[in-house]
């Protein structure tokens, strides 16, 4: 197995360019499903959930050519097999998001249930619940979930909390609805916006994606088309906290500071200045970063996906800091690793509490996810000595070149066979 190498780095400097969200290219992906047709994706970014999504797709008959520039075509050829099996689902969780757009276009679907993964349970009673409301009926059997509509019937869907794949499997499955559905308490996130974009594009009539509330009149006929994925926040985040532990000044091609607005004004606080123009972000590292409290939530609030970038920060800030986790309980596997590393850190339940140190110490340490991989990489540029990151896989499945990008920045980092 590969591992990444890093050694203290710093200051950093020059320009890294921000690639197409995951979050967002995943579910465009699976709204192709929607309508028979040639699509084609821009600034879809070159990872391992992308190539799992499709792979799915695959699996259901359409086909997937990569071409260059990051674009992927996507021919959807009508009559597609409703399903996503186990393997696939299992190597990504969020392939959960074909239920949504299969059962409205072909009333019916069957897929596997998605297990836990590192963060915790994963649970989709809300999706469930939001599609019933829709007419869907669902019987599960032998790990998969059978959903089958006559009909889906449009209908106001209230959802217990601002789920992200809630909201999108609710709004893909209205968008073919007879009559108007609308989502209260919808997820505001910029990713569901840019699949509002994409399907309006593609004939469907969806209103206030962002806003908590969103309101979908259902259409007949969609059709295949062309999109640009938006740039990714968390991948932005991820350089941003790096140049926070290593120092310099770095510009983040493409990143969109009105998508990042909470998370900017807490790096501001630790003494990071941040600025914008069209062409992207800015970003300084101050004289040592200062520690703050912080808590994640859902958009527009701190991004949980945040959260390990965020703790490697104040891992070597100056003072304490309690970081409270509101989204998954699970979330907080990689302090172990960063505690390996010298930090000093304590957890109870879904607190954390951080007391800043002056240098971390390199060690080998795992990566257990995609962000909390990409944290111990950032960690590790002020840690005296080597640090090796085992499992890069799971960094994999998030970036398509975070070692590379780190390394043009000037950081001392490789990946070793
Ligand atoms: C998405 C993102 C993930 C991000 C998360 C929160 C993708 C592929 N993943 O995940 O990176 O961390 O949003 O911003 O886009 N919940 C339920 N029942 C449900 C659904 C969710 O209880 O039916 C709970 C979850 O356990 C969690 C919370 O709601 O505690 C938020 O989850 P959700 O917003 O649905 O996250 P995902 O869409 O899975």
């Amino acid at each position: 197995m590969d591992r990444i190498l890093v050694r203290p780095s710093g200051p950093l400097s020059g320009d890294v360019k921000i690639n197409g969200a995951k979050n967002s290219a995943l579910k465009l992906m699976a709204a192709c499903t929607l309508a028979e047709g040639k699509y084609l994706l821009r600034d879809v970014p070159n990872i391992t959930d992308v190539q799992s999504m499709a792979e799915l797709l695959r699996c259901m008959g359409l086909t997937v050519c990569n071409l260059e520039n990051n674009q992927i075509e996507i021919v959807n050829p009508g009559n597609i097999i409703p399903e996503a099996p186990y393997e696939q689902v299992e190597k990504m969780r969020a392939s959960i998001v074909v239920l949504g757009p299969l059962v409205s276009t072909f009333g019916k679907a069957r897929v596997a249930l998605p297990g836990g993964d590192d963060f915790g349970p994963r649970p989709i009673d809300m999706h469930l619940k939001g599609l019933e409301t829709l007419g869907v009926r669902f019987n599960s059997e032998h790990g998969y979930i059978e959903a089958e509509a006559e009909k889906l019937t449009g209908a106001r869907v209230v959802l217990d909390f601002p789920s992200v794949g809630a909201t999108e499997n609710v709004m893909m499955a209205a968008v073919r609805a007879e009559g108007t559905t609308v989502i209260e308490n919808a997820a505001r996130e910029p990713e569901i916006a840019d699949l509002a974009a994409f399907l309006n594009r593609m004939g469907a009539k969806v209103l206030g994606a962002g806003s908590s509330t969103i309101t979908i009149d259902g259409v007949n006929d969609l059709v295949a088309v062309e999109h640009t994925v938006i740039p990714d926040r968390v991948e932005a985040a991820t350089y941003l906290s790096a140049l926070g532990i290593a120092g310099g000044e770095i510009n983040l091609l493409g990143a969109r500071a009105d998508h990042m607005d909470m998370l900017c004004q807490k790096l501001g606080e630790m003494g990071m200045r941040i600025s914008s123009d069209s062409t992207g972000l800015w970003a300084m590292a101050g004289q040592g970063l200062r520690s703050v409290d912080l808590a994640t939530l859902p958009y527009p609030g701190l991004a949980t996906d945040y959260k390990p970038f965020l703790v490697a920060m104040l891992s070597v800030a100056d003072g304490v800091g309690i970081v409270t986790e509101n989204l998954f309980s699970g979330r907080f596997r990689y302090v172990d690793e960063l505690i390996r590393m010298g930090a000093d850190i304590r957890t109870e339940g879904h607190h954390a509490v951080i007391r800043g140190v002056v240098k971390l110490s390199g060690a080998p340490v795992r990566a257990h996810d995609i962000r909390a991989g990409a944290a111990l990489v950032a960690a590790a540029l002020k840690a005296e000595g080597e640090t090796e990151i085992r499992d890069p896989h799971h960094i994999d499945r998030g970036y398509e070149n975070l070692v590379e990008n780190l390394k043009n920045l000037g950081a001392d980092i490789e990946r070793a066979p």
